[in-house]
């Protein structure tokens, strides 16, 4: 067992790893972004990829690209992180916040119908839905589609957690009607900080491509009709990402063991778990789990005291002051989540001795506890 920090999913850039890149790389930095985009697409099972510095950046661009404008509303889970939901304030429309579901704590389908049917009878069709596969796990994608399809709602899937998840075999990423996903470095591929966004069709590609840089018309000189981003992925970063790509099946495959490992010498303790659809398959990008009683902020401190990295489940959006007058569509999951839910490291590189010391610890606060 080592005594260094175990992280909750990091990548470490030690000098050895500086060196296999550099001894991998076959591309040229120039020709790196157009060759990492096709690795993306042909990963996440779309036509094409476009590379940006962030998946942050990639759902603000699948936001526009859906047509999005100012006042419209744009229905989104409560249970996800802050970048999710941030963009579709970026173009001024209004976030419609809906509650988590049990089994997978993604969007609640019976919730998602109840604010569609509110907003028709307001006359307000609402502009998108970001759909998001929490942790890793497929949402109830079958229900979810169909309600959008019946009502004619673009879907964006917000695969930033979900790359190498898959439902039915169909990567995540290629899921919805546009895709994005995020290379920052708690991911299981990292370019230390990107995401992409994940088309189908060439024409979306152009537009995307053109706002990601600036909006620049293709003169010879410089001309912009449109506001645009500086949203461009660096070609270094592609380059980087070219030797993190091929191994995604492999990381996954370990994440998946790391969750199996926690649950099986943990199971006595774990009340709840994100559960698998039938022919869902999660990467388990974090291995996140519900403990008896509601304590996880103090099981957080607890495990940080032996140097162990971990973190609360998402406090819901519809708690965040930035949000507070947002609508929200709400049934008490996400709140009892956040409460009682922790993730524990996950990471692909996690020793299984480093394992063995989280459980001790993890067991060892739940002995305090029924000792206190
Ligand atoms: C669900 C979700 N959406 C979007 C993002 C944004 O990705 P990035 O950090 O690359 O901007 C993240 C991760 O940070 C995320 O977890």
């Amino acid at each position: 067992m080592s005594d260094s920090f175990i992280p909750l999913s990091g990548h470490d850039l030690s000098m050895a790893s500086v060196h296999a890149f550099q001894a991998q790389h076959q591309f040229p930095p120039a020709q790196a972004l157009g060759e990492f985009e096709r690795l993306v697409a042909s990963k996440t099972g779309v036509a094409h990829a476009v590379a940006v510095s962030s998946g942050t950046a990639a759902i603000h661009l699948a936001l526009k690209l859906a047509g999005v404008r100012p006042g419209d509303w744009v229905l989104a889970p409560t249970f996800t992180y802050v970048a999710t939901i941030n963009p579709i304030r970026y173009l001024g429309a209004e976030p419609i916040l809906i509650d988590a579901e049990e089994e997978t704590w993604n969007l609640d389908p019976g919730l998602l119908r109840e604010a569609i049917l509110d907003a028709l009878k307001q006359g307000k069709r609402p502009a998108a839905c970001l759909v998001v596969n929490t942790y890793g796990t497929p949402s109830h994608w079958g229900e979810v589609k169909a309600l959008c399809r019946e009502h004619g709602i673009p879907v964006i899937e917000d695969a930033a957690e979900s790359l190498g998840a898959a439902v039915d075999r169909q990567p995540s990423g290629s899921l919805g009607d546009i895709g994005i996903t995020s290379f920052n470095n708690n991911k299981v591929i990292t370019c230390f900080g990107g995401g992409a966004v994940l088309l189908k069709d060439q024409q979306q590609t152009e537009r995307v491509l053109y706002w990601a840089t600036q909006a620049r018309s293709a003169l010879p000189y410089y001309e912009h009709r449109e506001v645009g981003y500086n949203y461009r992925m660096s070609p270094l970063q592609a380059l980087w990402g070219l030797t993190e790509l091929p191994e995604l099946d492999e990381r996954v495959r370990k994440r998946r063991a790391v969750f199996q490992r926690y649950r099986e010498e943990l199971g006595d303790l774990i009340t709840k778990t994100q559960h698998e659809d039938v022919g869902a398959y999660s990467n388990r990008w974090l291995s996140s789990f519900i403990f008896r009683g509601e304590r996880a902020l103090a099981l957080q401190q607890h495990l940080l005291e032996q140097r162990i990295e971990s973190r609360p489940l998402w406090n819901p959006m519809h708690h965040q002051p930035a949000f507070s007058d947002v609508k929200a569509y709400r049934n008490g999951v996400s709140d009892r989540l956040f409460r009682s839910g922790i993730c524990l490291p996950s990471g692909h590189e996690l020793l299984g001795s480093d394992q063995k010391k989280v459980v001790d610890s993890v067991r060892h606060f739940f002995r305090q506890v029924a000792n206190a």
